[in-house]
Protein backbone atom coordinates (compact mmCIF):
# COMPACT_ATOMS: atom_id res chain seq x y z
CA UNK A 1 0.00 0.00 0.00
CA UNK A 2 1.43 2.92 -1.17
CA UNK A 3 0.62 6.39 -0.19
CA UNK A 4 -0.42 7.77 -3.63
CA UNK A 5 -2.97 4.60 -3.86
CA UNK A 6 -4.97 5.52 -1.00
CA UNK A 7 -7.41 7.82 -2.15
CA UNK A 8 -8.29 5.11 -4.52
CA UNK A 9 -9.59 3.44 -1.64
CA UNK A 10 -13.12 3.36 -0.34
CA UNK A 11 -13.63 5.82 2.16
CA UNK A 12 -13.82 2.58 5.47
CA UNK A 13 -11.05 0.84 3.80
CA UNK A 14 -8.74 3.66 4.05
CA UNK A 15 -9.93 4.93 7.59
CA UNK A 16 -9.07 1.56 8.50
CA UNK A 17 -5.79 0.86 7.29
CA UNK A 18 -4.95 4.53 8.00
CA UNK A 19 -5.54 3.60 11.66
CA UNK A 20 -3.09 0.94 11.39
CA UNK A 21 -0.77 3.20 10.07
CA UNK A 22 -1.13 6.00 12.55
CA UNK A 23 -0.52 3.57 15.15
CA UNK A 24 2.15 2.12 13.65
CA UNK A 25 3.43 5.90 13.24
CA UNK A 26 2.88 7.06 16.50
CA UNK A 27 5.26 3.91 17.71
CA UNK A 28 7.44 3.71 15.25
CA UNK A 29 7.86 7.62 14.21
CA UNK A 30 10.22 8.59 10.32
CA UNK A 31 13.39 7.61 11.53
CA UNK A 32 15.68 7.14 8.19
CA UNK A 33 19.31 7.81 9.45
CA UNK A 34 22.43 8.77 7.28
CA UNK A 35 25.20 6.13 6.83
CA UNK A 36 28.68 7.09 6.09
CA UNK A 37 31.80 4.79 5.27
CA UNK A 38 34.61 6.06 5.35
CA UNK A 39 37.97 4.55 3.95
CA UNK A 40 36.29 0.86 5.25
CA UNK A 41 38.08 -2.27 5.05
CA UNK A 42 37.68 -5.68 6.05
CA UNK A 43 39.52 -8.49 5.12
CA UNK A 44 39.44 -12.17 6.71
CA UNK A 45 42.35 -13.74 7.96
CA UNK A 46 44.09 -16.65 5.93
CA UNK A 47 45.52 -19.76 7.04
CA UNK A 48 48.51 -18.11 7.87
CA UNK A 49 47.21 -14.96 9.10
CA UNK A 50 47.37 -12.92 5.66
CA UNK A 51 45.07 -11.31 4.16
CA UNK A 52 42.30 -12.63 1.77
CA UNK A 53 39.15 -11.61 0.19
CA UNK A 54 37.19 -9.07 1.91
CA UNK A 55 35.94 -5.93 0.93
CA UNK A 56 37.48 -2.38 0.54
CA UNK A 57 38.63 0.00 1.30
CA UNK A 58 35.41 1.66 0.14
CA UNK A 59 33.88 4.80 0.97
CA UNK A 60 30.18 5.28 0.73
CA UNK A 61 27.39 8.29 1.49
CA UNK A 62 23.79 6.73 2.13
CA UNK A 63 21.31 9.66 2.51
CA UNK A 64 18.71 9.51 5.37
CA UNK A 65 15.61 7.86 3.70
CA UNK A 66 17.55 6.62 0.75
CA UNK A 67 17.01 3.30 -0.65
CA UNK A 68 20.08 2.32 -2.36
CA UNK A 69 20.63 -1.68 -4.06
CA UNK A 70 23.99 -3.36 -3.61
CA UNK A 71 24.54 -5.94 -6.73
CA UNK A 72 27.85 -7.72 -7.66
CA UNK A 73 29.60 -11.13 -8.23
CA UNK A 74 29.32 -14.19 -6.08
CA UNK A 75 32.09 -13.31 -3.62
CA UNK A 76 32.28 -9.25 -4.32
CA UNK A 77 31.59 -8.57 -0.78
CA UNK A 78 27.94 -7.81 -0.95
CA UNK A 79 27.46 -9.85 2.60
CA UNK A 80 30.55 -8.50 3.76
CA UNK A 81 29.67 -5.22 3.81
CA UNK A 82 26.25 -5.62 4.93
CA UNK A 83 28.32 -7.39 7.95
CA UNK A 84 30.48 -4.71 9.06
CA UNK A 85 27.19 -1.96 8.12
CA UNK A 86 25.24 -4.18 11.10
CA UNK A 87 28.51 -3.92 13.50
CA UNK A 88 28.79 -8.00 13.26
CA UNK A 89 32.36 -7.46 11.87
CA UNK A 90 34.53 -4.85 13.10
CA UNK A 91 36.84 -3.43 9.85
CA UNK A 92 40.14 -3.32 10.70
CA UNK A 93 40.28 -0.01 8.80
CA UNK A 94 38.34 2.75 8.57
CA UNK A 95 34.44 3.93 9.98
CA UNK A 96 31.00 3.43 9.70
CA UNK A 97 28.74 6.17 10.97
CA UNK A 98 25.33 6.14 11.36
CA UNK A 99 23.15 9.25 12.21
CA UNK A 100 26.90 10.86 12.62
CA UNK A 101 27.67 7.85 15.72
CA UNK A 102 30.53 5.21 14.84
CA UNK A 103 28.72 1.60 15.17
CA UNK A 104 30.91 -0.17 16.98
CA UNK A 105 28.62 -3.62 17.30
CA UNK A 106 25.50 -4.61 16.80
CA UNK A 107 22.68 -2.16 17.78
CA UNK A 108 18.79 -2.00 17.62
CA UNK A 109 18.94 1.47 15.47
CA UNK A 110 20.09 -1.37 12.14
CA UNK A 111 18.55 -4.34 11.82
CA UNK A 112 19.69 -6.88 9.03
CA UNK A 113 17.11 -9.33 6.93
CA UNK A 114 19.57 -12.33 5.74
CA UNK A 115 18.74 -14.69 3.13
CA UNK A 116 17.84 -17.50 5.05
CA UNK A 117 15.30 -16.31 7.48
CA UNK A 118 16.81 -16.93 10.89
CA UNK A 119 13.43 -17.14 12.74
CA UNK A 120 13.24 -19.59 16.08
CA UNK A 121 11.22 -22.28 15.63
CA UNK A 122 10.40 -22.62 19.55
CA UNK A 123 8.50 -19.08 19.83
CA UNK A 124 5.33 -17.95 17.84
CA UNK A 125 4.84 -15.20 15.14
CA UNK A 126 4.20 -12.62 17.62
CA UNK A 127 7.46 -14.13 19.79
CA UNK A 128 9.77 -13.90 17.16
CA UNK A 129 8.59 -10.48 16.13
CA UNK A 130 8.93 -9.34 19.78
CA UNK A 131 12.41 -10.80 20.20
CA UNK A 132 14.08 -7.53 19.40
CA UNK A 133 11.95 -5.19 22.14
CA UNK A 134 12.46 -7.73 24.83
CA UNK A 135 16.21 -7.03 24.47
CA UNK A 136 15.33 -3.04 24.62
CA UNK A 137 13.04 -3.86 27.63
CA UNK A 138 10.32 -2.43 25.62
CA UNK A 139 7.40 -2.27 28.15
CA UNK A 140 4.85 -5.11 27.47
CA UNK A 141 2.08 -3.01 26.22
CA UNK A 142 4.15 -1.23 23.94
CA UNK A 143 5.64 -4.34 23.15
CA UNK A 144 2.41 -5.94 21.99
CA UNK A 145 0.87 -2.85 19.92
CA UNK A 146 4.26 -2.79 17.88
CA UNK A 147 4.11 -5.98 16.88
CA UNK A 148 0.35 -6.15 15.59
CA UNK A 149 1.49 -2.75 13.86
CA UNK A 150 4.69 -4.67 12.44
CA UNK A 151 2.57 -7.81 11.50
CA UNK A 152 -0.24 -5.75 10.02
CA UNK A 153 2.35 -3.70 8.25
CA UNK A 154 3.92 -6.67 6.49
CA UNK A 155 0.23 -8.40 5.58
CA UNK A 156 0.03 -10.90 8.32
CA UNK A 157 -2.03 -9.44 11.07
CA UNK A 158 -3.95 -12.47 11.94
CA UNK A 159 -0.90 -14.78 12.45
CA UNK A 160 0.81 -13.72 15.48
CA UNK A 161 -0.44 -17.30 17.33
CA UNK A 162 1.01 -19.32 14.88
CA UNK A 163 4.21 -21.35 15.10
CA UNK A 164 7.07 -20.89 12.25
CA UNK A 165 6.62 -23.91 10.78
CA UNK A 166 3.23 -23.61 9.76
CA UNK A 167 4.12 -20.51 7.55
CA UNK A 168 4.93 -20.52 4.09
CA UNK A 169 8.78 -19.05 2.79
CA UNK A 170 7.31 -15.61 1.60
CA UNK A 171 5.44 -15.82 5.11
CA UNK A 172 8.40 -16.33 7.09
CA UNK A 173 10.57 -13.53 5.33
CA UNK A 174 8.00 -10.74 6.24
CA UNK A 175 7.85 -12.22 10.08
CA UNK A 176 11.63 -11.70 9.54
CA UNK A 177 10.80 -7.90 8.25
CA UNK A 178 8.25 -7.41 10.70
CA UNK A 179 10.96 -8.14 13.18
CA UNK A 180 13.01 -6.10 11.78
CA UNK A 181 10.75 -3.11 11.68
CA UNK A 182 8.93 -3.18 15.02
CA UNK A 183 12.58 -2.55 16.64
CA UNK A 184 12.14 1.04 15.11
CA UNK A 185 15.49 0.76 13.18
CA UNK A 186 17.26 3.90 10.97
CA UNK A 187 18.23 1.75 9.11
CA UNK A 188 17.06 -1.64 7.44
CA UNK A 189 19.93 -3.82 5.92
CA UNK A 190 18.58 -6.69 3.73
CA UNK A 191 20.89 -9.62 2.57
CA UNK A 192 18.94 -11.66 -0.57
CA UNK A 193 16.17 -11.26 1.57
CA UNK A 194 13.54 -12.79 -1.26
CA UNK A 195 16.25 -14.72 -3.25
CA UNK A 196 15.02 -18.17 -2.20
CA UNK A 197 11.08 -17.57 -3.05
CA UNK A 198 9.04 -18.13 -6.32
CA UNK A 199 9.11 -14.75 -8.67
CA UNK A 200 5.43 -13.79 -7.88
CA UNK A 201 5.75 -13.77 -3.96
CA UNK A 202 8.93 -12.48 -4.62
CA UNK A 203 7.79 -9.22 -6.50
CA UNK A 204 4.84 -8.84 -4.06
CA UNK A 205 6.96 -8.67 -1.07
CA UNK A 206 9.35 -6.42 -3.12
CA UNK A 207 6.02 -4.13 -3.89
CA UNK A 208 5.53 -4.39 0.21
CA UNK A 209 8.28 -3.37 0.98
CA UNK A 210 8.95 -0.48 -1.19
CA UNK A 211 5.65 0.92 0.55
CA UNK A 212 6.62 0.51 4.33
CA UNK A 213 9.81 2.74 2.50
CA UNK A 214 7.92 5.26 1.23
CA UNK A 215 5.20 5.64 4.22
CA UNK A 216 8.14 5.60 7.26
CA UNK A 217 10.92 6.44 5.45
CA UNK A 218 13.94 4.29 6.98
CA UNK A 219 17.04 4.10 5.31
CA UNK A 220 17.46 0.91 3.01
CA UNK A 221 20.53 -0.76 1.64
CA UNK A 222 19.37 -3.89 -0.38
CA UNK A 223 21.55 -6.18 -1.72
CA UNK A 224 20.10 -8.55 -4.48
CA UNK A 225 21.95 -10.80 -7.19
CA UNK A 226 18.75 -9.83 -9.59
CA UNK A 227 19.42 -6.30 -11.34
CA UNK A 228 16.03 -5.88 -12.65
CA UNK A 229 15.14 -6.42 -9.23
CA UNK A 230 18.05 -3.77 -8.15
CA UNK A 231 16.85 -1.20 -10.42
CA UNK A 232 12.95 -1.51 -9.74
CA UNK A 233 13.32 -1.65 -5.99
CA UNK A 234 15.98 1.13 -4.99
CA UNK A 235 16.38 5.16 -6.28
CA UNK A 236 20.51 4.39 -6.84
CA UNK A 237 22.48 1.47 -7.40
CA UNK A 238 25.83 0.31 -6.05
CA UNK A 239 27.64 -2.38 -7.96
CA UNK A 240 30.95 -4.39 -6.03
CA UNK A 241 33.72 -6.34 -7.60
CA UNK A 242 36.35 -7.74 -5.30
CA UNK A 243 35.52 -5.58 -2.64
CA UNK A 244 35.35 -2.29 -4.36
CA UNK A 245 32.92 0.02 -5.66
CA UNK A 246 33.23 -0.35 -9.42
CA UNK A 247 29.88 1.66 -9.72
CA UNK A 248 27.54 4.31 -7.71
CA UNK A 249 24.56 5.57 -9.65
CA UNK A 250 21.15 6.74 -10.06
CA UNK A 251 18.78 3.97 -10.56
CA UNK A 252 17.39 6.30 -13.86
CA UNK A 253 20.71 6.36 -15.37
CA UNK A 254 21.09 2.88 -15.46
CA UNK A 255 20.01 -0.29 -17.26
CA UNK A 256 20.28 -4.27 -16.76
CA UNK A 257 22.97 -4.14 -19.88
CA UNK A 258 25.05 -1.52 -18.18
CA UNK A 259 25.54 -3.03 -15.10
CA UNK A 260 25.89 -6.46 -16.25
CA UNK A 261 28.67 -4.90 -18.69
CA UNK A 262 30.39 -3.05 -16.00
CA UNK A 263 30.33 -6.17 -13.27
CA UNK A 264 31.63 -7.99 -15.59
CA UNK A 265 34.57 -6.01 -17.08
CA UNK A 266 37.91 -7.52 -16.16
N1 LIG B 1 34.17 -16.27 7.10
C1 LIG B 1 34.96 -16.11 6.04
N2 LIG B 1 36.27 -16.47 6.09
C2 LIG B 1 37.09 -16.30 5.02
N3 LIG B 1 36.69 -15.76 3.85
C3 LIG B 1 35.41 -15.41 3.74
C4 LIG B 1 34.48 -15.56 4.82
N4 LIG B 1 33.26 -15.10 4.42
C5 LIG B 1 33.43 -14.68 3.15
N5 LIG B 1 34.71 -14.86 2.74
C6 LIG B 1 35.27 -14.50 1.43
O1 LIG B 1 35.13 -13.09 1.25
C7 LIG B 1 34.72 -12.79 -0.08
C8 LIG B 1 33.43 -11.99 -0.05
O2 LIG B 1 32.42 -12.83 0.46
P1 LIG B 1 30.92 -12.34 0.60
O3 LIG B 1 30.18 -13.41 1.35
O4 LIG B 1 30.92 -10.98 1.18
O5 LIG B 1 30.45 -12.28 -0.92
P2 LIG B 1 29.03 -11.99 -1.57
O6 LIG B 1 29.19 -10.89 -2.52
O7 LIG B 1 28.01 -11.82 -0.48
O8 LIG B 1 28.75 -13.35 -2.36
P3 LIG B 1 27.35 -14.10 -2.64
O9 LIG B 1 26.70 -13.36 -3.76
O10 LIG B 1 27.80 -15.48 -3.08
O11 LIG B 1 26.54 -14.13 -1.38
C9 LIG B 1 34.62 -14.14 -0.79
O12 LIG B 1 35.79 -14.33 -1.53
C10 LIG B 1 34.49 -15.15 0.32
O13 LIG B 1 35.04 -16.38 -0.04
MG1 LIG C 1 26.30 -12.93 0.13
Amino acid sequence: MTVKERPLLRRAEAARLSDVSNDFAATNPPSGATLELSDVAYHYAGKRGQRTAGLGPINLMVGAGEFLTIVGPSGSGKSTLLSVLAGFLKPQQGQVRLAGQVVSGPDPALTLVQQEHALFPWLTVAGNVAFGLKSQRVPGDEQRRRVAAALAQVGLPEYGERRIHELSGGQRQRVAIARALATRPGLLLLDEPFSALDERTRTDLSEQLRGIWQEQHITVVFVTHNLEEALKLGERVVALRDGMVVLDAPTQELSVEKLRAVMEEG
